[in-house]
């Protein structure tokens, strides 16, 4: 292993709670110990490394740190039985970028447990387009599925619509046959909702209910919630009897004020998703999923690709909210 430095972006805490970011040369024995070096390709831009990357301490607790949840390289150093050089992988979720030095910099040292083989006919870059956000929108669809939801029960719901998960979960849905009501905040997004596949594209305030009514009329057979707060508030009381919720972000608010009656009069389910310790025998079948019959035919028309010097615009970008589908990160050509 010649390569002794690269480059990547680093968050420096410059005075109490003042943080800035830049893209730096790093030392490769700034990496944490780990049994598998990765020469990373492609990252991608998720609303968690916007939070890492200004300093939330509830995703990052020390600085100066490289954020990154998501990353897709090559093996160049270790890997075990697993593994061997050149093999193509992805890491997501676990610590990475979170205290662990991520997929923002050209090389990521991680446990060889964290690093899941890409599933063909994948590629690296469709990887990325996916991230995090796609495999939470996969981990999303499954409890749907599992829960035994059938496209013939009735409409979907899929809230933060426009946004990296809620694209993904419109796309996957209505790629395996569900007829989804996408819910956005941004009203210039239709035809691009209309192209993921989404049969109805409502206002966010259609469903942000103020009446205090502890149900409401049955309107959703499922909901794949990606806001949180009053949204999700609502979405359970819109739920058809025995349908199920999935809760995975909390972009509009982290609380939840329900009462129990879509729960013990309608026999509503809700899953809490954590993409980032979910197990790895599960992930590989969500993985090989979204490699495969759940693929949407557009899934490259999601992607903006950046360059890592525009990675500090984008950050203020997801933050406001104003980010359409994905962006991936072109760390490094091979
Ligand atoms: N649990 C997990 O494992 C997991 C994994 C990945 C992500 N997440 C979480 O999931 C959420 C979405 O992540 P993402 O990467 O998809 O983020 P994103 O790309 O920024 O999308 C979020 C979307 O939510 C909507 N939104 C933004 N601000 C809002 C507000 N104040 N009120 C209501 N809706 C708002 C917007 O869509 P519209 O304008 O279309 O409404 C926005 O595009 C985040 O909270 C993230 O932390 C959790």
């Amino acid at each position: 292993m010649a390569q002794t430095t690269f480059k990547a972006m680093v968050v420096t805490e410059d005075s109490p709670d003042r943080f800035s970011r830049r893209i730096a040369e790093k030392s490769i024995h700034d990496l944490p110990p780990g049994d598998l070096l990765i020469k990373v390709l492609y990252s991608s831009l998720n609303y968690k490394d916007a939070l890492s990357a200004t300093g939330n301490r509830g995703v990052t607790k020390s600085y100066p740190h490289t954020p990154g949840i998501d990353a897709a390289g090559v093996v160049i150093e270790g890997g075990g039985d697993d593994f061997k050089i050149g093999d193509p992988v992805l890491v997501t979720g676990y610590d990475l970028g979170m205290n662990t030095s991520g997929g923002f910099g050209q090389l990521i040292r991680v446990p060889v447990g964290w690093a899941v083989r890409k599933p063909d006919p994948l590629t690296l870059r469709e990887s990325m387009i996916y991230g995090t956000a796609g495999f939470t929108a996969g981990l999303s669809v499954a409890k749907i599925v599992e829960h035994g939801i059938l496209p013939s029960h009735g409409d979907i719901l899929v809230t933060g619509a426009s946004g990296g998960v809620g694209s993904l979960a419109v796309s996957v849905l209505s790629r395996i046959g569900y007829s989804v009501v996408a819910s956005t905040g941004k009203t210039g997004e239709k035809e691009f909702l209309t192209q993921c596949g989404a049969k109805a594209i409502i206002h966010r305030d259609e469903i942000n209910d103020k009446s205090k009514r502890p149900l409401l009329k049955s309107r959703f057979a499922g909901v794949v919630d990606t806001v949180g707060g009053d949204f999700l508030a609502t979405a359970l009381k819109s739920i058809a009897l025995h349908g199920a919720a999935t809760c995975c972000g909390n972009v509009a608010s982290p609380e939840l004020h329900t009462t129990v009656f879509p729960f013990i009069l309608r026999g509503v389910t809700l899953y809490g998703i954590d993409s980032a310790n979910s197990p790895m025998e599960y992930r590989r079948k969500i993985w090989k999923k979204l490699a495969a019959d759940w693929k949407p035919d557009h899934l490259d028309r999601l992607a903006n690709e950046i360059s890592p010097a525009e990675l500090d615009r984008h950050i203020d970008l997801i933050l406001q909210g104003k980010l359409r589908g994905r962006t991936i990160v072109r760390i490094q050509n091979p």
